[in-house]
Order: C-alpha cells, then structure tokens, then sequence
C-alpha cells in the first residue's frame, strides 16, 4: 500500500472510529425496525461495553451520535431514551426508486427545468422549490470585507499567476481542508472552476464523446441531465434508494450491459433523494469502478452540510488509482453566488485542464483571493457549526409539517446532510398539477419529474428545508398538503 493509502485507511479505518458508528448504526437499525420502542431506555453503556468487548468511551460516542441524528436523548441520571417521533416525521421511503436500468436520449428535460427554476428564482414565491439555502444563513459582512479588501491588494501579477489551475492560495486552503476532515488531497491535485457546474461539465466533457452513454441516478441532479442533453449524450437511469443511494448490484450491471463512458453520482446528501451512501458501499463503488477502468465523477457540493459528528467521506477518500473526478463547491456552504467550485480529476487531471482552458480560461482571481482570505482567517468552521444546526433544526420543523398537513400515505425522506426531503405522495397526486396549483398560490416547490428523463417519479416532489421555519412557510406546508390531499382523494 502506497503511502497516501495508508494515511487514508489510517484516517477512515481507526478501528474506534468504525467501532462507535457501527453501533450507532446498529442501534438505528433497532429503532427504526421498532425493535427499541419510543421512551425506551438504551442498555446501558456499561452492559453494552462489556458485550460488545469495546471501551465505554466507544459507546458514549456511538450515543453521542445518536443524540445528534435526533434519535436518543440523554436524561439526567437515568441513561439515553429512544425519541418519540410521532407525528414529528412521515415514514420514509424505502423502496429504490426504478426496478432496473434504463437509456434514454435525454431530450425536453430543459424546458421542464427553465421552468421551474424560473419559478424558484421568483422573491414573491415561498420558497419550497428554491435550490438555495436562505442567504440568511450565510456570513455575507465578513465575505464582503474579504472581497473588499481583495479588490485593493490584488497584485495585478496574478491575473496570470492565478490563471488555471487557479490560485495557488486557495488550493491550499482547500488541500488543508480535505487534510484535516482525512483525506490526502495535494493543492496540485485541484483545479478550480466557476461552481461545481462547471467542474463537472469539465470532467464528463474530459471523460465523454458525444453519442456515448452516461450512467447518472434515478432520481438525479437535473443539472445531470441538461449536460447530457446538451453534449449529446444517452442516460442510462440506475436505480438509486432514498435511503443508501445507488444500487451497486445494478450498478454493474448496467455497466456489463450498456458500456458506458462514465459514471455521475452523488455519494453524499443527494439531490434530490438526500441519500448518504454508506461507507462500505462507498469503498465498495470505488473498486467497482476501478474494476471496471469507468471515470466516476463525483459531485459533492453538500458534503460539508451533515448532522452527524463528523464529515463523511467522499468516493474520492478511497480512490487509490484516479478513477474518480471528485467535484465540489463553495456555493452550498459558505458563498452562494460567488461561483467558486474545484475539481480534483485524478488520472483526467491534464484532460479537465485542457477543457478549461479551452473553455473559460481561468476563474475570477479577486474572488478566489477573497475566499482564501477569508479560509486563512478562521471562521468556516464556526459557521458551518452554526449552519448544520439550522438545517437539522429546519430539517425537523418542515417533517413535522409534512407529517401535520399532507394526506395519510405520504412518505418523506429524513436526511441526515443537505437541505433537501423527498416526498413520495399516496394516490394518483400528480406534482407537475400541485406545482401549477402552488404558483397561484405564490409557492414553489420542485416536480418530481425534472429529477429524470424518464417517467416514473410523477407522484413525488422536493421540498428544500434550507430557510427558516416562518409562519409563512407552516402557511404554505399547510396549503400545499391541502391541495395534496385533495389530488391524492
Ligand atoms: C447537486 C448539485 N450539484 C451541483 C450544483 C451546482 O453547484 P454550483 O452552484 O457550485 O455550480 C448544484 C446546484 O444547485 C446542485 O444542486
């Protein structure tokens, strides 16, 4: 094992770290199974301690983790409780959304988008369909005098030196922020890009010949599917479940069977779904993908957005040969609309670069100094700390009014990352109708079948839980599941 992969698996396999989530997960499983009912005491840590053979401290963290996914809570003196959820979240989804892999030229899927982002871009709407979070959330003064102060010291040299791969500065400020969350990342491996968009339209463009076929998920990422359309290239839809992401039994065979030029995915929060791949699965999509010689271009703008202790681990952390484009953002978590993304391209490094330059050039040097400074003076992490907890905080108002407000039978997704839920609806409910029937009513929410080229997601709608929890979004939960009730009758 070559030294970068050891410091990976160092990182990612510390025997306590993999120990307590284990247990955590197992514990999950049992709540959620129904196993360990609400108001149930947790066995107690030193029973669970001594039969499991691991340390109190291992368990104490495996129900600090628990308490921090909403599911256990500490009570003075007498150990950790289940939750009670009742009415606090619609069940979840459980099936994978499509039986099998599917191609499909991808054609219209533009319009249906223009539309409805025109609509989530719309300031009169509430915005339930919006792919933002509130720029509320945000720390816009300290961004702003980073700008400011960009603006008066650029050394106009830079224009040049900064110039693609983009500034040296900011790589270093991404680098070190891989290093610390684990993975190995040197500022040589980054390539910065205007947003994710652009990294990953770089790399599918590195990666594809048009005509070729792309596997991508069902339900995907519609920005997937407009570069596809826009490339010339067929989509093969694979499966992908609400809860653990894509099915790797379909997976490959969709790649036996249809020989595609490249993988799109998300690992991590997925848009739409919200689904957090495991680990495992994860290590287990890296080396399928090796096996296979197939470029896997990972998206990973919501990777930094999650509820638990700790960040979890791109495809990339696993990535010994190159074959994974990791892509990822700035827009989703500290400086939407300053349109800084990256991309680390692996073995397609010189081939990303190439389009780039080709391309745009180079991205906006006193912006990319900007946010360098503001990394090097500290503070992402005290507001990411602050923006998680108002997700989840959000996350949980917007599932307890789902499950207040939509007709019985509805089910929603609870992410554990990100600021997306996914609702499946009961009945024949047909969102592209509720979508209209929501405008008039100044709501936007996102259809169910702008998440695919193919049919099959009609019943099903996001809801973005990135704003806050005002009386006027309860109004609009409230009347949106009224006009879901009355479709789903
Ligand atoms: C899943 C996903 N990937 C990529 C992007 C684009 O990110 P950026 O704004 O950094 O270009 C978005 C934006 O909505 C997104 O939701």
């Amino acid at each position: 094992m070559g030294g970068l992969s050891r410091f990976k698996a160092a990182l990612y396999n510390r025997p306590s770290m993999t120990r307590y989530q284990e247990l955590a997960d197992d514990i999950e499983a049992s709540i959620k199974a129904g196993i360990l009912q609400p108001d149930e005491k947790l066995p107690s840590v030193r029973h669970t301690s001594a039969r499991r053979g691991i340390s109190a401290s291992t368990v104490f963290q495996a129900y600090y983790l628990l308490e921090a996914r909403g599911l256990v809570r500490a009570r003075e003196r007498s150990g950790y409780f289940v939750v009670r959820q009742p009415r606090s979240s619609p069940p979840q989804p459980t099936a994978a959304s499509t039986p099998e892999d599917r191609r499909f030229a991808v054609v219209d899927v533009s319009e249906r988008v223009f539309e409805v982002l025109e609509s989530a871009m719309d300031r009169e709407l509430v915005p339930l369909g919006s792919a933002f979070p509130s720029p509320q959330l945000f720390p816009l003064q300290r961004l702003g005098q980073c700008l400011a102060k960009a603006a008066r010291h650029i050394d106009p040299r830079s224009t040049f030196d900064d110039l693609t791969p983009g500034s040296a500065a900011l790589r270093r400020q991404i680098a070190r922020r891989y290093l610390a969350d684990g993975l190995a990342l040197s500022p040589a491996d980054l390539l910065i890009t205007n947003g994710a968009l652009e990294a990953l339209n770089l790399s599918l463009a590195a990666v594809t010949r048009p005509g070729g076929a792309v596997l991508i998920e069902s339900p995907c990422f519609y920005g997937a599917l407009q570069a596809l359309e826009r490339m010339g290239l067929s989509a093969i839809e694979v499966p992908t479940h609400p809860g653990e992401g894509m099915d790797l039994a379909a997976l490959e065979a969709a790649i036996v069977r249809h020989r595609p030029q490249a993988l799109w995915l998300m690992t991590s929060f997925q848009n739409p779904l919200g689904s957090l791949m495991p680990v495992a699965r994860k290590k287990a999509l890296v080396e399928l993908v090796t096996r296979h010689e197939l470029p896997l271009i990972e998206d990973d703008v919501y990777g930094e957005l999650y509820f638990g202790d700790q960040r979890p681990p791109p495809a990339k952390a696993f990535d010994t040969q190159g074959w994974v484009l990791h892509c990822s953002s700035f827009s989703k978590c500290l400086a939407p609309g300053w349109r800084i993304g990256w991309v680390a391209a692996g073995r397609f490094a010189r081939a990303v670069a190439r389009h780039k330059l080709t391309s745009t050039l180079a991205t906006n040097a006193p912006v990319q100094l900007a946010l360098a400074d503001y990394l090097e003076s500290g503070g992402l992490d005290k507001h990411l700390r602050r923006l998680r907890q108002a997700l989840l905080q959000q996350r949980d108002q917007m599932l307890a009014a789902i499950a207040r407000y939509f007709p019985a039978g509805t089910q929603a997704t609870r992410p554990e990352g990100g600021y997306f839920a996914w609702l499946q609806l009961p009945g024949n409910c047909n969102t592209q109708h509720l979508y209209r029937q929501a405008l008039e009513h100044r709501i936007s929410l996102a259809p169910g079948a702008v998440f695919s080229a193919s049919p099959g997601f009609e019943h099903c709608l996001r809801l973005n839980f990135g704003h806050p929890f005002t009386p006027a979004l309860d109004e609009a939960l409230a009347r949106l599941g009224q006009l879901a009730t009355q479709a789903a009758a």
